[in-house]
């Protein structure tokens, strides 16, 4: 046989970068010879500090009833969700992770006559849902680790169909500015839908509001997930909020039962624990400190997040990246999105901090 599954397959496909996860504990443990109870994660912007124990609780006590099919519009959420948003439910689309939201995004509105403008550095699901779509990549240079709206603006041509924008920007961790960011949603043309992926934005309050502008009729969607605040990242479960318009389309792409029925449950629990998400700002909260302050005794440049996770600056990043591992700490490097000098660190629990800080002085010889 001389034909290949490569050569029978849809043309995009061979085209999309590969998305590499942070690398998971068993790897590493496994690589090293190390005991997985003793390796630290803080690769994949996961909340340290466990998962809402509502959200457990309420898991727990419904799972005699995973025989039955979840609710495919996730109402009782979509409701909860528009209260919480003083919204309408219809229009929230809810996903298997926003992640999926972000796919779908691609699926309904992409074809290979668009352009899809995104941060050169930007998370690279943009990247995954334009050329799945056929569209062309339009990346923007993100000049001092910023979205640069003035040229997101000026690369906007009559074939624009969507721009993704990170608040707070992952891996960099900066926010763009609350006014500029409104005025540049306002200034767009009526073909480009700009979708503000807000992942990371409980963890600060320098992102706009974007409702008045949606209710005007501009098109902006926006983002959301459970997996970081509410520490639900298992689960897979994220949302998306717009006009009910772009939920209605969206509807139509996904799958009739893409948010599973534990997931819906965590969710719906997790929007009510307050106790949990307080733990986790002040924890997160906390853990910059500690990182900012070890970083600077080791003579580290970082860069200031917005976030649950900093850049840092290393000489040699990705030699640093594979000692870290031995020392059983697991970070991200960063040469993948061009900075080959630096690591993403999510903040950690204070354990863990310390054993990065810790593992960073020895590897460096400070
Ligand atoms: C910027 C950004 N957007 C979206 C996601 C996807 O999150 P999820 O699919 O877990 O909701 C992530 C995950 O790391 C992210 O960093």
């Amino acid at each position: 046989m001389s034909l290949s599954y490569t050569e029978l397959a849809n043309s995009v496909v061979t085209k999309m970068p590969v998305y590499e996860p942070g690398k998971p504990i068993e790897y590493v443990a496994r690589e090293f010879g190390l005991d997985p109870n003793d390796i630290v994660k803080m690769a994949s912007n996961e909340n340290p500090f466990g998962a809402s124990p509502k959200a457990l609780a309420a898991v727990r006590a419904m799972l005699d009833g995973v025989n039955m099919y979840p609710d495919g519009a996730s109402i009782e959420l979509r409701d909860r969700l528009a209260k919480l948003w003083d919204l309408k439910p219809s229009q929230f689309f809810v996903g298997n992770g926003s992640n999926e939201a972000l796919m779908i995004l691609g699926q309904t509105f992409l074809n290979p006559d668009c352009e899809v403008i995104y941060g050169e550095q930007a998370f690279v699901v943009y990247k995954i849902a334009t050329i799945l779509a056929g569209a062309k990549s339009v990346p923007v240079p993100m000049p001092n680790f910023q979205t640069d709206l003035k040229a997101m603006r000026a690369a906007v041509t009559d074939k624009t169909r969507m721009i993704f924008i990170t608040n707070p920007n992952n891996p960099q961790g900066t926010v763009s500015d609350p006014d500029e960011l409104l005025a540049f949603a306002e200034s767009l043309p009526e073909h480009v839908i700009l979708v503000i992926d807000e992942a990371y934005a409980e963890f600060t309050d320098k992102t706009p509001d974007l409702r008045p502008l949606i209710a005007q009729g501009r098109k902006i969607v926006v983002t959301r997930t459970f997996s970081k605040l509410y520490g639900l990242a298992g689960f897979r479960i994220g949302y998306l909020f717009g006009s009910e318009e772009v939920v209605g389309l969206m509807n139509r792409v996904r799958q009739p039962f893409n948010s599973n029925l534990p997931a819906q449950v965590a969710a719906l629990a997790a929007l009510d624990d307050r106790e949990f998400v307080e733990t986790t700002l002040r924890g997160n909260a906390e853990g910059v400190k500690t990182l900012y302050a070890g970083f600077e005794a080791l003579g580290l440049k970082y860069v200031p997040t917005h976030t649950n996770f900093m850049l840092v600056e290393i000489e040699d990043a990705g030699k640093v990246f594979v000692e870290l591992e031995k020392h059983g700490v697991i970070v991200r490097p960063m040469k993948g999105y061009g900075m080959p000098n630096h690591l993403r660190v999510t903040v950690g629990t204070p354990e863990q901090n310390a054993r990065l800080l810790t593992a960073l002085k020895t590897i460096l010889n400070k």
